[in-house]
């Protein structure tokens, strides 16, 4: 069995947990999934940076002492995370006993190597980063991070001789392609390394200025520089140095961060792990940053996204699929409300919603909620079988190869393919032609192919992927699941199983742009000004008489001509529900069938179903008058039937 180690950074303790936070915790928990599924065995850590200056100034802020202050706020990272469905293995605080003796053993060791020296040092520093930057890093003589002038600081300290590991370093980058990924930064850690810029680096801070740190185990007037302390919680979480879990999860070390600590864990880190001999982490994974309207978050934008807000209102499995899917790993990307309530419809309520819903109430009327046994396969069940597979293997090496967006993307092929196939060997037809042997493959070829979906969404949406399972009947064991075998092996899902009748598990969202009580306020007032319209304009409707209609998106079935009516057409389309609606449309002067079928068109399907010469009509095609002509009204790119058009 492989195994597999996944951390956050640990998150400082100067400011609240928000959507950044929230995102990097919620990919490490992904990730931590997946390789579960993949059966190796895994650890995954996250927790809380809670030393330096940063944090004794926000303590001084709020009248706290550090103590008080860290507990405080470290407990708000730790209670969120259950909230999002996270379930790390570890919660490390870097003011716990077991972290101040390992980083006071790492120096130790370092230090009697000879890799720790006493030295001066005059440097800008950037209280916001906690470092030093050299003239070269600063840009416009600003910290680049927080776009501040820092202070010089002349001091003396303890310096670690990084320098000295930087020719092994760009060896180690250069035999290892994956190990800082994606590539464009390990490109950026080339560069800066071939520059030749790397100086030794600071790792003490003398007790007159700052005491609130670990104690250097050589000096007891110096603490150790935050980042020196912090990198090390990485290994103090698995008892380094004589440890099990050491020994088993330490080669398959797994970082998830940021680009804004690229450096401290690109450089700082492997040559700390270096002087040490300890071998360097397996994978630094660094991604972008989430963006509000294309700036940064910030508390004095009052811009700053909270995370436990977004999932109370959309749901904790929507909010993690829509991070996961929306942002290309490594890039930043820009979150607003708007784009999720779009995803949310779109991939969840429309894509994967329909698909259980349709598929979950026709296995009900026609087979009595119970699973059919598969009969012989035709080529159409082969061909979405092979779409299956291809989608299957791409999303397990995407998720590989850190690329979630991607992985997703994939998946979704045969999300929509199998709404594809539901309009193509159209079940009621067979069910109507009593041809159950048929019907019943169809319908085994889709509910097998919804529970592997379901597997594979157990890594991004763990509750929604579990209830998707427990509609058809499985209960979930993650132990249980060989994912890898998934791509191949058929047949899982026995016949038989009870099924559940109905399936809403995303419901779709209105975007709401303003707060109810503003809300209401401002309907009421737009009610009123459409009253006096309607006094001075005769014909002019109310909004919420046009609400009244719905129309949705349909995609034109099969189409016959009336028997007894020359310009009427007999029209059978797919609206995303569980069976063909029949619309009577005078199309028939315009349009031959083969002109119509496959169209997606707008279709009003809320007018009271009426009999036009003998044939029901369950609503309306629209279309426009054109000339002596007729164009019907479509979209102009493919979207899942029974969308809402508004
Ligand atoms: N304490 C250090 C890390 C030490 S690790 C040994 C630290 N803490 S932090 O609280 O500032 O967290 C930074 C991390 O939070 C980023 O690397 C990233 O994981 C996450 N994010 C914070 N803001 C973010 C965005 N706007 N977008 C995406 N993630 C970001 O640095």
């Amino acid at each position: 069995m492989d195994s597999f180690f996944i951390t956050t950074p640990i998150y400082y303790v100067n400011a609240k947990p928000h959507l950044g936070h929230a995102y990097t915790t919620i990919l490490a928990d992904s990730m931590n999934r997946f390789h579960k599924l993949m059966g190796d065995d895994t650890f995954f850590l996250t927790g809380t940076d809670e030393h330096g200056d940063k944090i004794v100034q926000a303590a001084e802020k709020g009248g706290q002492t550090p103590r008080e202050y860290v507990d405080d706020i470290s407990s708000l990272f730790s209670d969120l995370w259950p909230n999002l469905q996270i379930e790390n293995d570890d919660f490390i605080r870097t003011t716990e006993e077991r972290h101040i003796k390992c980083v006071q053993g790492v120096l130790q060791k370092v230090y009697d190597k000879g890799d720790i020296y006493f030295g001066e040092y005059g440097g800008h520093y950037c209280f916001g980063c906690e470092r030093f930057y050299t003239e070269k890093e600063l840009e416009d003589g600003k910290c680049p991070q927080h776009e501040t002038v820092p202070e010089y600081i002349a001091e003396k300290n303890y310096f670690f001789k990084m320098s000295k590991y930087q020719d092994w370093l760009i060896g180690h980058i250069n035999a290892n392609p994956d190990f800082i990924r994606p590539e464009r930064y390990r490109n950026e850690v080339l560069s800066l390394l071939k520059s030749g810029a790397l100086e030794d680096l600071c790792i003490s801070r003398p007790k007159t200025r700052l005491e609130w740190g670990i104690e250097l185990p050589f000096d007891k007037d110096f603490v150790t520089y935050v980042w020196f302390d912090a990198l090390i919680n990485y290994i103090t979480a698995l008892d380094y140095p004589k440890g099990d879990k050491f020994k088993q999860f330490w080669p398959s070390a797994n970082h998830l961060v940021a680009k804004d600590i690229l450096k401290p864990h690109a450089v700082f880190w492997p040559t700390m792990l270096k002087a040490a001999e300890i071998e360097p982490y397996q994978n630094l994974n660094v991604h972008g940053y989430w963006l509000i309207k294309d700036t940064k978050m910030s508390k004095s934008l009052g811009n700053v996204v909270s995370p436990l807000e977004m999932a109370q209102k959309y749901g904790v499995n929507a909010f993690r699929y829509f991070l996961m899917r929306e942002m290309s790993f490594g890039n930043d990307s820009s979150f607003s409300e708007e784009a999720l309530v779009g995803r949310l419809n779109a991939d969840l309520a429309n894509d994967l919603g329909n698909l259980f819903s349709r598929t979950l109430s026709m296995t009900h009327k026609y087979f009595d909620g119970l699973v059919p046994a598969q009969g012989a396969e035709d080529e159409v069940d082969c061909a979405i079988k092979s779409v299956g597979r291809a989608s299957m293997a791409a999303f397990q090496q995407n998720f590989i190869d850190v690329k979630f967006s991607r992985g997703l993307e994939a998946l979704w092929e045969l999300v929509r393919g199998l709404n594809k196939y539901i309009d193509t060997t159209q079940p009621w037809a067979l069910y109507k032609e009593e041809n159950m042997s048929r019907l019943g493959t169809v319908m085994y070829v889709l509910l097998e192919n919804m529970r592997k979906i379901a597997v594979h969404l157990w890594p991004v949406m763990p509750e929604a992927s579990e209830s998707m399972l427990a509609q058809l009947g499985i209960k979930f064991h993650p132990e249980k699941i060989n994912l890898k075998g998934e791509v191949d092996v058929w047949g899982l899902l026995e016949h038989g199983t009870e099924v559940a009748s109905k399936s809403n598990l995303f419901p779709r969202v209105e975007f709401e742009k303003t707060p109810p009580v503003e809300k209401k306020k401002k309907v009421a007032k737009a009610a009123k000004k459409t009253k006096e319209v309607k006094t001075e304009i005769p014909g002019i409707i109310e909004f919420p008489d046009f609400q009244k209609v719905e129309m949705k998106i349909g995609t034109v079935l099969s189409v016959v001509k009336h028997p007894d009516a020359d310009k009427l057409l007999i029209v059978k389309l797919d609206t995303g529900e569980d069976e063909p609606r029949q619309v009577v449309a005078g199309l028939a002067e315009f349009f031959t069938p083969e002109q119509l079928e496959g169209k997606q068109v707008v279709v009003v399907v809320n007018l009271k179903p009426r009999k036009l010469r003998g044939e029901v009509s369950q609503g309306m095609i629209l279309a426009v008058r054109n000339g002596d002509g007729m164009e019907l009204l479509t979209v102009t790119a493919g979207v899942a039937n029974g969308c809402q058009v508004s």
